[in-house]
Order: C-alpha cells, then structure tokens, then sequence
C-alpha cells in the first residue's frame, strides 16, 4: 500500500500539454478561398493529462504536472490558466525549439466532430524528464495517454516498477491508441493500483467482447480495473479474498439525470479518473470514489470542452 502519505505532491504525471480550439456552426470548410460565417469559438486547454490535473487540482489535491509548452502564446495561455486551477507547473518547461500542441476542432449543430491536430509540445515530454526525485516528492504516479507519449514509448515499465519501489502507488488511462495496436500495455498491469480504461479501450486491450469479461480478465493482472462506460456509467472490477467483486457506479448518473444537458463529452473520462483518484487517495470505498468520479464526468459534460463544467473543492461531499 502506498507509503508514501506525506509527500508534497498526491499525483506526478507526464502531461500531453496542448490547446483546444473549438469552432462550432453548421458549416463544411472549402478550399478555393471561400469563407464562410460561424456561431462561435471557444479556446480551451487541451491534453488527457492536462484535464485531468485540473479537475484534481480543484478538488484539492496535489498534483504536478511534467512537460512541455512552447515559448508563445498559447504556451503562456496554458500555464496561467493551469497554475489558477491549483496545479503545479514548475516541471512544466517553456521550450523555445517546440510550438504549443493545437487540436482544432470543427463542431456541428449535432455534435460531430471533425480535428486537425498539430503535436508540437503534445508528444515533446522524454526520458530526462523523469527525474529521480519525483520518486521523493509524489504519492502516487498517473500514466495518461502513453501513446501519445512517444519519446516515452517502452519506458514506462521501468519507471513504475521504480515508482513502486519508492513506495507510490500508481494508476492509468491509456485512452485509445491511434495504432489500435495496444502494444505494451499488459506487461503494465501488474505494476497498476487502479485502471481506468473506457469500454472500448477494456475490450481492445482484453481480447474480451463482453465487457464483464474484460473487467474480469484485466482485474486478473492485478488492478482495479474502472471501465467508463459512458451513458451506461460505469463498473469495476477487482480480486479480493473470496473471489472477483463487481460494483457498478451508475447511482450518481440516476441522481442527476434529471438536470443533465449534454453539451459535449470531451474530457468526460479524465474527469471521471480525477474524481475517483482523489476520493482513492483520500482512502474511500470504491462506491464513494465511482460516486465522485461520476459526479466529476456528468459536470463536464454540461459545458464545452474539458475544463469549464469541472467541480470545485466545496462540490466534495
Ligand atoms: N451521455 C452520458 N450520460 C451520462 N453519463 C455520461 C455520458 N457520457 C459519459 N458519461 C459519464 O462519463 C464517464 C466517462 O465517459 P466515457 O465516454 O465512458 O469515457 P472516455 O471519455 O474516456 O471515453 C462515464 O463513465 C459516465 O460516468
Ligand atoms: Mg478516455
């Protein structure tokens, strides 16, 4: 278990630090030099990791994030605005030679989507910025979209068993790989406390159609595994003495189905993850951590992009 409660920080985490640009009206993009009129634009951090820090931030814990951004504007742009949630950036570097990662966003009335990604600072992260005394300082390591990670690709097996050594505890969200290959990914789960995977993710990486299946088969590695099932909600799965326990996390879903407008779910699972951690490394059941977690999601689900719906500290029961 972890043993290390009283470090300065709760959560390290390698961050995919990036802009969103969300352009939103009913219009196809031309070529030709046409231009044509839209409804609005929003600007908006961006990154799996970067979501999710700022919500636990905002619950009140402590949590660090390691990266880059580049020396402009939009570099600026994120570090202020994630340093006003509570997150600390001081392993953020500001790098002349990269330009801040953009996901330009084209939104139509009913929801669909079309991206134009640009990586710059999103895949800049490497080995020399996992340092030796991050091992010292956090609680807990939270492995966010390592495929996007690139630099960090066949690292991470040795720096969670080094995390372990020094006592932390560790979880992840792969989120999906843009390969859909999952290489790698099962030598990791023995090493993780608690995986949090949609129920895409779970089945991809299980080889299990069923997803009780491959909650069942992903929880044999070791983990709690929490599969985000979306409108479904969520289960998890994990071995204890007596044999594998199920627990489905849909009550908080039921709770505020009344008042839930769906504006869109970018960002709904790393929310998802930031609530359950906190409520995890704050000690809580499992049923009280899928009760956060859920809580965390269905927020951000009622406002644009990851951030703006996200909970305060107060919103914590
Ligand atoms: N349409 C929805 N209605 C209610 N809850 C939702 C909806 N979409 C997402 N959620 C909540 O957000 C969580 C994470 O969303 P999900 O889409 O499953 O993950 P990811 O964003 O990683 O793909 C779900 O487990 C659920 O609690
Ligand atoms: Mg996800």
């Amino acid at each position: 278990m972890n043993q290390a409660i009283n470090r300065p920080l709760d959560i390290g985490c390698v961050a995919d630090l990036c802009v969103d640009l969300m352009v939103t009206g009913d219009v196809i993009p031309r070529f030709h030099q046409i231009e044509q009129l839209v409804d609005d634009y929003a600007l908006e951090p961006g990154g799996s990791a970067t979501i999710f820090a700022s919500q636990f931030a905002k619950l009140g814990g402590r949590v660090g994030l390691i990266g880059a951004v580049g020396a402009d504007a939009f570099g600026e742009y994120l570090t202020t605005a994630l340093q006003a949630a509570g997150v600390d950036m001081r392993r953020v570097q500001r790098r002349k030679a990269i330009k801040t990662g953009l996901g330009l966003h084209l939104v139509k009335d009913d929801g669909d989507r079309a991206t134009l990604t640009y990586l710059g600072s999103i895949d800049a992260p490497r080995l020399s910025d996992l340092t030796d005394d991050l091992l010292f300082e956090c609680r807990h390591w939270h492995l966010a979209s390592p495929f996007l990670l690139t630099n960090l690709r066949g690292h991470w097996k040795g720096w969670l068993e080094r995390c372990r050594a020094a006592g932390m505890t560790t979880s992840m969200d792969t989120n999906w790989d843009p390969e859909d290959r999952w290489e790698g990914i099962q030598e990791l789960l023995p090493l993780i406390d608690v995986f949090l995977p949609n129920e895409a993710e779970a089945r991809a990486i299980s080889g299990e159609e069923d997803v009780f299946r491959a909650g069942e088969r992903l929880a044999s590695s070791g983990p709690l595994v929490v599969i985000k099932r979306g409108s479904e909600g969520s289960t998890a799965f994990w071995t204890a003495e007596g044999g594998l326990r199920i627990v489905d996390g849909n009550s908080a879903i039921r709770d505020s189905q009344s008042a839930l407008p769906v504006v869109d779910a970018v960002g709904a699972g790393d929310n998802f993850d930031a609530g359950f951690l906190r409520a995890w490394l704050l000690g809580q059941e499992v049923e009280s951590c899928l009760h956060l977690a859920t809580r965390c999601a269905v927020a951000s689900l009622g406002a644009p992009g990851g951030i703006r719906g996200q909970l305060r500290e107060g919103a914590m029961e």
